[in-house]
């Protein structure tokens, strides 16, 4: 649908939100991934305003901040004292003048609602030649929502508020979503003739409609097709109905693009991230920020990915990675936590309790069990033992490890750092290795083993353990007299 562009879209944020009972404002908390005033800001974008204008008032430092960090482009007004909706866009277009044009008018905490209807109601506006024309929706429970009066031929008449309707009023289904198209110069001079003369002595925006109509101008109305979509956010618990409607929304779009999300209902994905097509989703991941996955990879169960990019056909099972980047064909987990900085080349493997950070870990490298590996180097098709510990930390200082390509740690290897083990180099198990291990070599670091015979007779008399070793011992003799040794 080709729709003209509006002049501006002024986007109401002012109010506190109390009823969130939170430190945080209202349009600040996030849902999958983006904040609630930028959810709106993104489907306002949509339609290419000449003007982003967003009203700020309450925690204003805070929402500047937001503001100029994700949405540099909607330029933040001050609305000093919130002394209603109407006194908002009064406040606007006393600072910025008339705007010529149509003027957008929503809230901050909307959302749900899509670039899409947003054109539909400035078709509708342009197309009926209204001078408003306001977003409604049929809702089984208005309660506390402003109430659609029409006259019996079902022209619009105006918007009365619940504290102010009449019981008639109030029976009415149809609501006021608080999202309406006008005409900037009518709006200008309307908005300054709003009384306070009302239940909560506040200036309504919801006046200016029956102003604009007995100035004999059009008003009209556009039904929205879905409520859900006009429903704002007021408590936690709208907070969590939106973002069950916005992650379903995300999901509808990626399996329709190809990807398998076997349980939708246990999976989380944010706008932010990309999925390629066969990728697969297994139930209870949660997916955040800039997160990649390539086409055949398989995520999931029960795995949690911030800002990781995995390779085509890696596999990432019951683990938690932030800021890693997993090769193609790399398999993690079960039971695996990648840190920042963690790089997993091709066919590597971060196997079951591995912790990594800052760790490049070369093509077809295996680290499988219970290991720690930070501030590490590994070449290509190197073998890290279960229960490796790479000792990157003194207390004061990271210092760095090096392991070559083909190298092979054994089982419970401390490295302390800094050092390099080189390539084709060996380690044995259970050693504490400080000193390099040149290319080739074997580090072995342990004591001997002493080896003292007789001891738990002597020291465990009466025990169990000197019941076995003695019969051990007695079958022992047993198979040497029938052997004749
Ligand atoms: C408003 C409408 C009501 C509609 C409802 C839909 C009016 C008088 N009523 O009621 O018809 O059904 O929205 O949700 O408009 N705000 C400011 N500055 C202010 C007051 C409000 O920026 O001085 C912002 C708030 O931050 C909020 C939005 O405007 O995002 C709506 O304000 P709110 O007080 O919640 O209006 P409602 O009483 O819900
Ligand atoms: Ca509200």
């Amino acid at each position: 649908m080709s729709v003209p562009r509006p002049a501006a879209v002024v986007v109401l944020a002012a109010g506190e939100g109390t009823r969130m009972r939170s430190r945080t404002p209202k349009v600040l908390h996030e849902l999958c991934g983006r904040a609630l005033v930028d959810h709106m800001l993104t489907a306002a974008r949509g339609l290419t305003p000449e003007r982003l204008i967003v009203v700020i008032g309450h925690e204003r430092e805070r929402m500047r901040e937001h503001l100029s960090a994700t949405g540099p482009d909607a330029y933040p007004i001050v609305q000093q004292e919130q002394r209603g909706t109407g006194h908002a866009v009064r406040t606007v277009l006393e600072e910025v003048g008339t705007i010529s044009g149509t003027v957008l008018v929503t809230y901050g905490d909307t959302p749900l609602l899509r670039t899409e209807t947003l054109a539909e109601l400035l078709a509708v506006h342009a197309g009926e030649g209204n001078a408003a024309t306001v977003l409604t929706a049929k809702v089984p429970d208005p309660t506390g929502y402003g109430r659609i009066v029409r006259d019996e031929t079902g022209a619009v008449l105006g918007i009365v508020e619940e504290k102010d309707a009449s019981p008639e009023q109030r029976a009415v289904n149809e609501m006021n979503s608080g999202v309406y198209a006008f005409d900037g110069t009518l709006l200008t001079d309307a908005v300054k003739r709003v009384s306070t003369a009302n239940a909560q002595g506040e200036e309504y925006l919801t006046d200016v409609l029956s102003i604009l109509r007995e100035d004999g101008h059009r008003v009209g109305a556009f039904v929205a097709g879905d409520h859900v979509e006009v429903e704002g956010v007021n408590d936690r618990a709208q907070l969590a109905f939106a973002g069950r409607v916005l992650n379903s929304r995300i999901l509808l779009a990626h399996m329709r693009a190809g990807v398998t999300v076997v349980d939708p209902e246990s999976t989380w994905i944010d706008v932010g991230v990309t999925l390629e097509p066969d990728a697969v989703i297994m139930p209870g991941s949660q997916l955040h920020g800039t997160t990649s996955v390539a086409a055949g990879a398989t995520i999931g169960p029960a795995t949690t990915l911030t800002d990781t990019e995995v390779g085509e056909d890696a596999v990432v099972r019951n683990s938690v990675c932030e800021g890693a980047r997993i090769g193609p064909e790399a398999a993690v987990g079960p039971y695996t936590y990648l840190r920042p900085g963690t790089v997993l080349g091709r066919k590597a493997k971060a196997g079951a309790h591995v912790e990594m950070k800052n760790a490049e870990i070369g093509e077809g490298t295996k680290v499988p069990h219970l290991t720690y590996v930070g501030d590490a180097t590994i070449g290509a098709g190197s073998n890290i033992g279960a229960a490796t510990i790479f000792v990157n930390y003194d207390g004061v200082e990271k210092r760095h490890i090096t392991v070559g390509d083909h190298a092979f740690v054994g089982c419970d290897t401390m490295l302390v750092a800094p050092l390099t083990i080189g390539d084709g180099a060996y380690t044995a198990a259970g050693s504490t290795i400080t000193n390099d291990v040149p290319p080739g070599a074997i580090g072995v670091a342990r004591a001997r083993q002493r080896t003292i015979e007789g001891w738990v007779a002597r020291k465990r008399a009466g025990t169990r353990s000197a019941e076995a070793a003695r019969r051990a011992s007695a079958e022992q003799a047993g198979h040497q007299q029938e052997n004749g040794t």
